[in-house]
């Protein structure tokens, strides 16, 4: 289909595009509205025999701050709408209704909506679409087989007519961006163990030999272990993290905020702040003995991304807060980046998260600047990062 961008930003401010159609008209997208509900409600009455929105409804998608009401205008004309709601810190975006003015259907105007949806779920930050359309309604269902959605499910006797409701999704990133390089999931077996999960991710990565079991991930624990947290069981500092690496012949980096000892004021009882300290001078000679190279100071997500270019993974030390709600330390797995989002592999992702369809708990896209807040922990900002790269020769 023809179409050509004029200008663009539907993200989050008010401003239009407009788009033309195959037919060379000229439809404006917006946001809605107050002024559009009239227009919404006769296109409404128009489309849908049953459970229509109604005015109300309307009324409250305009300026919702978790769904987005795009609107179609052909001139003064209101020719279509589509709607789409988020949830916080779900990377899933449902298409909750769409329709065309019905004098204006089989013009493309469909498409270019859907297209504005989806343009609408990146920014922000829901990465798949998914959407609910009955079974009977088979224009639709071309619309959506026609611009990549996938059945993935069916809800049998769904709509007051009884048809079922089929269940459709696209995952709106291309696969090769998702996936830079092929990671195998890992879910941690135990509360403390999010960081050689990570390692043994990035390790896998890296080297497909590398078996992924609760050996490993145990005995690289028991390696890099701080020993000590708050009142239980100590995670994995960076420092001990890179010489796990190291030991099995991988390339490793530092990136740490702080120059000492990390997380050592979480510890209660002063003799286990000692053992903290203890253990991480002992990494911090050992670390120089092996050379590996160490830089403290601030840095920024560019440096990451750097790295990740070059084919390192990178085990990103994350504020699980913005996600769970919960200050706690987290290790993740970065593999790669583009312009929206950072692909992150999370050990920790919950039995409760609402599966995505394959390998989904890999390479989750998460917007960048959501990132970059999630990568500094507690009150100082620390930030840590540990790149691992291939085995030389
Ligand atoms: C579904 C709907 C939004 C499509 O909008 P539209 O502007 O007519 O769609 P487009 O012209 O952009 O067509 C896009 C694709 O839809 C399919 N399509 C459109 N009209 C079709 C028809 N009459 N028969 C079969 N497929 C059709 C085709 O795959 C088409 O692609 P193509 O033109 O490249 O072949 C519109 O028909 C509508 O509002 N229907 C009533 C409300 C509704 O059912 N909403 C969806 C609920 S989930």
């Amino acid at each position: 289909m023809a179409t050509m961008r004029i200008n663009i930003d539907l993200g989050s401010s008010n401003a239009g595009v407009t788009l033309k159609t195959r037919e060379n008209a000229n439809i404006e997208f917006r946001l809605a509205q107050t002024g559009d509900i009239d227009a919404l409600c006769e296109i409404e009455n128009q489309s849908f025999e049953n459970d229509r929105l109604n005015r109300r409804a309307f009324k409250r998608f305009v300026g919702s701050e978790t769904a987005r009401l795009i609107v179609a205008h052909d001139g003064g004309d209101l020719v279509g709408y589509g709607l789409v709601i988020f949830r916080r810190n779900v990377a899933l975006a449902r298409l909750y209704s769409m329709a065309v003015a019905p004098q204006r259907c089989g013009q493309g105007i469909g498409r270019l909506l859907l297209a504005q949806a989806e343009e609408c779920s990146l920014d922000f930050g829901a990465p798949i679409l998914r959407l609910e359309v009955s079974q009977n309604n088979k224009t639709a269902i071309s619309l959506f087989r026609a611009a990549g959605y996938k059945e993935f499910a069916l809800y049998p006797d769904y709509y007051p007519d009884h048809s079922d409701a089929l269940r459709m999704e696209r995952v709106l990133v291309p696969d090769t961006l998702r996936l830079p390089s092929p990671i195998h999931f890992y879910h941690q077996t135990l509360p403390f163990t999010c960081g050689p999960a990570s390692l043994m991710m990035a390790m896998n990565a890296l080297d497909p030999s590398v078996e992924m079991d609760r050996n490993l991930e145990v005995s690289l624990w028991r390696e890099a272990t701080t020993v000590f947290m708050t009142s239980g069981h100590g995670g994995c500092g960076p420092l001990g993290l890179a010489l796990a690496a190291y030991k099995r012949g991988f390339d490793v980096e530092v990136f740490s905020s702080r120059d000492g000892p990390l997380f050592v004021d979480t510890v209660r009882k002063a003799k286990n702040r000692e053992v903290v300290e203890l253990v991480h001078y002992d990494f911090a000679r050992q670390a120089q003995e092996a050379g590996i190279p160490i830089t403290t100071g601030a840095f920024g997500i560019a440096e990451i991304e750097q790295r990740t270019q070059q084919g390192q993974m990178a085990l990103v030390l994350i504020s699980q807060y913005r996600i769970y709600g919960d200050k706690i330390p987290h290790w993740v797995v970065v593999s790669g980046f583009d312009d929206r989002f950072v692909y992150v592999s999370d050990p920790d992702i919950g039995d409760d998260h609402e599966p995505f369809t394959g390998s989904d708990c890999v390479s989750v896209p998460i917007l960048r600047h959501e990132f970059d807040l999630m990568a500094r922990y507690g009150r100082d900002k620390l930030q840590a990062s540990v790149f691992i790269g291939k085995k030389a020769g």
